[in-house]
C-alpha cells in the first residue's frame, strides 16, 4: 500500500470543513495580533471557551497593548485573574510582558526560540502564536490537537512518554500545510473542541472520518489513552467569614503555599481554636458565630479542599486591630482584587 500523503487524507478536507463550521467570531480572531493570541492563548490553557471570553475581553480593555500589561503592578493584572484559576499563568504573563518592554522595546519577538524562551511560554503557545498570526508555519499541541491526531492516525501509546509525543508532533508536523497554516491551525482545535469530543465525539460530523484509523478500529474511546489518575492529597480548611455590616475580613496569602499571593477569607486547619484566632487578630472577644453554610470541596490541580464555612457577625463591635496583610472588603468590591474561586463560591451562597 502507498503511503497516503497527510497534507491529502487530513489537511485539506480540515481546511474545508472550517470555511462552514469553524470558528470565525471569538473576541481574540478580532484584529489579532500576537499580543492578543499570546493572552488568550495562555488564558484557554485548561479553561474553556466560554468562561475565557469575559475574561479577555477585560484584560484587553485594560491593558489593550503590551507596555500596558508590563507597566501595570501584579496585583491589578492577578485582580484580572480572580476566579480563572491557575494563577501562575498571570504571574508569568506579567512577566514575560516585562520582559519584552525591556529586551525588545514592547514588540511581540516574531522568532519562535525566543517566543519559546518567554516565561510561561511553551513549545505549542510559541507554536500557535507564530501560525495564528501568519508569520510562520508551526505545529502545535494542545490537547484538542492531540485527541484528533492520535485518533486519527492511531498512536496507542501513552502520549506523555517521549517516543509517542515525538512521533505526534512529527505528525502535528507533517499535517501543517505551508500555506494557510493560520486558518489550518485554527481548524484543528475547532474540530477537537466541537467534533472529536473526548465522550460525545460525532464521527458523523467529522470530515476526516474516512481515514480515521480508530474509527477504523472501533477504537475511538480507547484513543488517546487516559493518563492514570494520581490520588489527590486531601486537606480540610475552615474558612473564616468574618462580617462587619457590608464588609468581610480577607486576608492576603502568603507568596508559597496554596493561592499563593491571593486574597481569602482566613483558612485555619482544622485544630487551630477559631475564638483564639479571632481575638488575637482583631481583638474582638466577643461574636456570634452561626454555621448556616454547608461545607463542600473546592479542587485544585493537586489538592482536594474540604472547606467548612463559619460565619461570624462582629457587626456591633469595633475592630480594635488588623494585621498588614488583612482587610474588611465590600462584597462587591471583590471583584476588583485578586481573591481564589472558593471565596466567590462563598459570597455567592451568602
Ligand atoms: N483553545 C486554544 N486555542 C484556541 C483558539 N484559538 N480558539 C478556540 N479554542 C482554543
Amino acid at each position: 500500500m502507498t503511503k497516503q500523503n497527510p497534507q491529502e487524507i487530513f489537511t485539506k478536507p480540515i481546511l474545508q470543513w472550517w470555511s462552514e463550521h469553524g470558528r470565525k467570531d471569538l473576541p481574540w480572531q478580532k484584529n489579532k495580533t500576537p499580543y492578543r493570541t499570546w493572552v488568550s492563548e495562555i488564558m484557554l490553557q485548561q479553561t474553556q471557551v466560554k468562561t475565557v471570553i469575559p475574561y479577555f475581553t477585560k484584560f484587553i480593555s485594560s491593558f489593550p497593548e503590551i507596555n500596558d500589561l508590563a507597566n501595570a503592578k501584579q496585583s491589578e493584572v492577578m485582580s484580572h485573574w480572580s476566579g480563572l484559576g491557575y494563577y501562575s499563568r498571570a504571574r508569568n504573563l506579567h512577566k514575560a510582558a516585562v520582559i519584552i518592554k525591556d529586551d525588545y522595546g514592547g514588540i511581540f519577538p516574531r522568532n519562535y526560540d525566543e517566543i519559546n524562551a518567554l516565561p510561561g511560554i511553551g513549545p505549542s503557545t510559541a507554536g500557535a502564536i507564530l501560525s495564528l498570526n501568519n508569520i510562520e508555519p508551526r505545529a502545535i499541541m494542545d490537547g484538542n490537537v492531540k485527541r484528533v491526531l492520535s485518533r486519527h492516525f492511531f498512536i496507542e501509546g501513552d502520549l506523555t512518554k517521549a517516543d509517542s509525543l515525538r512521533r505526534i508532533w512529527k505528525l502535528s508536523e507533517s499535517c501543517t500545510p505551508d500555506n494557510e497554516y493560520d486558518v489550518y491551525t485554527q481548524a484543528i482545535m475547532d474540530l477537537g473542541a466541537t467534533v472529536c469530543l473526548p465522550k460525545k465525539y460525532q464521527c458523523d460530523q467529522c470530515p476526516v472520518v474516512k481515514s480515521c484509523v480508530a474509527r477504523k478500529e472501533g477504537k475511538v474511546d480507547l484513543i488517546p489513552q487516559k493518563k492514570a489518575k494520581k490520588q489527590k492529597r486531601k486537606i480540610e480548611y475552615n474558612f473564616l467569614v468574618i462580617r462587619s455590616e457590608d464588609r468581610f475580613l480577607l486576608e492576603q496569602r502568603d507568596a508559597k503555599g496554596i493561592w499563593p499571593g491571593l486574597w481569602s477569607f482566613p483558612a485555619l486547619e482544622t485544630d487551630e481554636k477559631v475564638e483564639s484566632w479571632i481575638k488575637s487578630n482583631t481583638g474582638i472577644n466577643k461574636f456570634n458565630c452561626q454555621s448556616d453554610l454547608d461545607s463542600f470541596t473546592h479542587s485544585l490541580s493537586h489538592i482536594d479542599i474540604q472547606i467548612n464555612p463559619v460565619i461570624i457577625d462582629i457587626s456591633d463591635t469595633k475592630v480594635q486591630r488588623l494585621k498588614k496583610n488583612m482587610a474588611f472588603i465590600k462584597a462587591q468590591k471583590m471583584n476588583s482584587i485578586a481573591t481564589s474561586k472558593a471565596v466567590k463560591k462563598i459570597i455567592d451562597r451568602l
